[in-house]
């Protein structure tokens, strides 16, 4: 049977999603139930980009179910620094595993991998393009913590426009009722068009403001994000953005005394040190629910046999076209061997590795 690969959280149904949710639930309660789970299994961690909370917490997340990790957190240490290409190095580390997180820094890099696993594959990040997992993070704390999921006021602030953990948010929770959005950042740092469409499509108000002051009192959460220097042209575009939002205790009195701090970490300087002892700072607490989330989703993955996670329809191969995304996995000539692959929305075509218009 084919196995199942996690690109992003868009390929779970909501049910699927509430399903991974609720195990994460149990898991938390009664770990001891689910430590024999994974006996015997293998995972590997293929780490291209630096990690602490997803590479850690997958691992932990394996060996509290009694499985094995393998891998790198540095692919200079690996083959890859002798020139292995993608294909070859998932190839290889599919016939020793029984599942593999990758984090990779080419946009569809995940998609790519993919093709060449014969075990369920999970994205942990592919450049600036999708991180489902710290999105099933955020979800599980939004639960723990809210007990909901719709009906929330939600202000993302800092680098909505290379922030993936929030394009993957505003994609998720617009699928709930009632939830409504506030995205807060400099007009250079605002989310792509796309995700306002996405917003505009599922009826989901939202409002676009530069200010946190103004945007802070009426909120149920609160999403802090840090600018992503390493994803600027340049370091002098970087320090005009750095430093522009930073939550402090002065901001949190207007907050409502409910609202929840959250951030997928790591923070530069976006939340003050002070803040973290405020019970409203729910950021370490989601690094740590996120490996209930992890768990849930590698038991369900490897249970799966085909049940878990809806197929996509065959991409249409065309050497017709080619993706105009610099960043894009495809356009990376060591990876020249990939198919061309690309499909069709509403008449439009998309790059299938990093969902491009092309
Ligand atoms: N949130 C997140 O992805 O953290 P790491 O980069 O440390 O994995």
């Amino acid at each position: 049977m084919k196995h199942k690969n996690l690109i992003d959280l868009e390929y779970m149904t909501i049910d699927e999603l509430e399903q991974t949710i609720r195990l994460a639930g149990v898991i938390k309660q009664r770990p001891d139930v689910y430590k024999h789970a994974c006996d015997g299994k293998i995972m590997a961690t293929l780490f291209y980009e630096p990690s602490t909370r997803t590479q850690m917490s997958f691992q932990t997340a394996m060996m509290r179910l009694g499985g094995k990790t393998i891998g790198f957190d540095n692919p200079m240490n690996s083959s890859v620094a002798k020139g292995e290409n993608l294909k070859d190095t998932i190839s290889v580390v599919s016939s020793y595993s029984d599942i593999i997180a990758m984090r990779h820094p080419t946009e569809g890099s995940a998609k790519a991998a993919s093709l060449y696993s014969d075990v369920p594959l999970i994205n942990c990040g592919d450049g600036g393009h999708f991180h489902p997992t710290q999105t099933l993070t955020d979800v599980v704390t939004l639960n723990f913590e809210k007990g909901r999921l719709n009906n929330l006021k939600i202000g993302l602030c800092g680098d909505l426009l290379n922030g993936r953990t929030v394009h993957s948010l505003i994609k998720t929770m617009s699928h709930f009722e009632g939830n409504s959005f506030v995205l807060i950042s400099t007009k250079e740092l605002t989310v792509p068009q796309y995700i306002k469409d996405i917003l505009d499509n599922a009826n989901c108000p939202y409002e676009e403001i530069n200010n946190l002051k103004d945007a802070i009192s009426n909120l149920d959460v609160l999403y802090m994000t840090r600018i992503q220097r390493e994803r600027f042209a340049t370091e002098e575009e970087y320090e005009k953005q750095k430093g522009v939002f930073v939550l402090d205790i002065d901001k949190l009195k207007l907050a409502k005394k409910d609202m929840i701090i959250l951030h997928p970490l790591p923070r530069v300087d976006e939340i003050a040190i002070e803040v973290d002892d405020d019970p409203r700072a729910c950021y370490f607490k989601q690094a740590e629910y996120g490996m209930y989330g992890r768990m849930a989703l590698i038991v369900l993955l490897l249970r799966a046999e085909g049940s878990f996670l809806f197929e996509l329809p065959d991409p249409i191969i065309s050497t017709e076209h080619k993706c105009s995304n610099p960043k894009c996995i495809t356009n990376d000539p060591q990876q020249f061997y990939l198919p061309k692959n690309f499909y069709d929305k509403n008449g439009r075509m998309f790059c299938d590795y990093c969902d491009y218009e092309v």
